[in-house]
């Protein structure tokens, strides 16, 4: 009976160990992903405009991130608004992140950048 009690209770740290494995390698792999997608936002939107003169230089500018976060959801003249299903929080996050460290000289346009602070 103890035996029997003993295995269980293995089996369960088991379990409950592999399960929080994987549940940490899905967070790393979302985060990895969140990190890959502000690229191709400013890729894929940002930049068409960013990049060729219709809107104002980004890079190399120490612009707040509380700023472009402001700028981006509630747009300003030309520059339009993003809704959260255009571009959720943690994305535009990261994406202000690349922005305000960048260096004029950064090639924000290779999706997958890593900004670090
Ligand atoms: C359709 C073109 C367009 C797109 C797409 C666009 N912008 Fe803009 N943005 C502009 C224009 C034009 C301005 C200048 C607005 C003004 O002052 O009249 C601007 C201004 C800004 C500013 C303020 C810059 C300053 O000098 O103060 C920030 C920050 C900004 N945009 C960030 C972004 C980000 C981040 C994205 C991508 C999510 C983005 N924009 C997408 C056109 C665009």
């Amino acid at each position: 009976m103890k035996t029997k009690r003993a295995w269980q209770t293995a089996l369960l740290i088991t379990l409950l160990g592999s399960n929080l494995l994987l549940f940490s390698t899905l967070v790393r792999a979302y985060n990895a992903d969140s990190w890959r997608e502000a690229g191709q936002v400013y890729q894929k939107v940002c930049g068409h405009c960013h990049e060729t003169g219709i809107g104002p230089q980004l890079k190399g500018r120490n612009l707040p991130t509380a700023y472009i976060n402001q700028m981006v959801r509630q747009g300003n003249r030309a520059m339009p608004a993003f809704r959260l299903s255009d571009v959720n929080d943690q994305t535009l996050n990261q994406l202000a992140l690349l922005i305000g460290n960048s260096k004029l000289t950064d090639n924000l346009m290779r999706s997958g950048k890593v900004a670090e602070k």
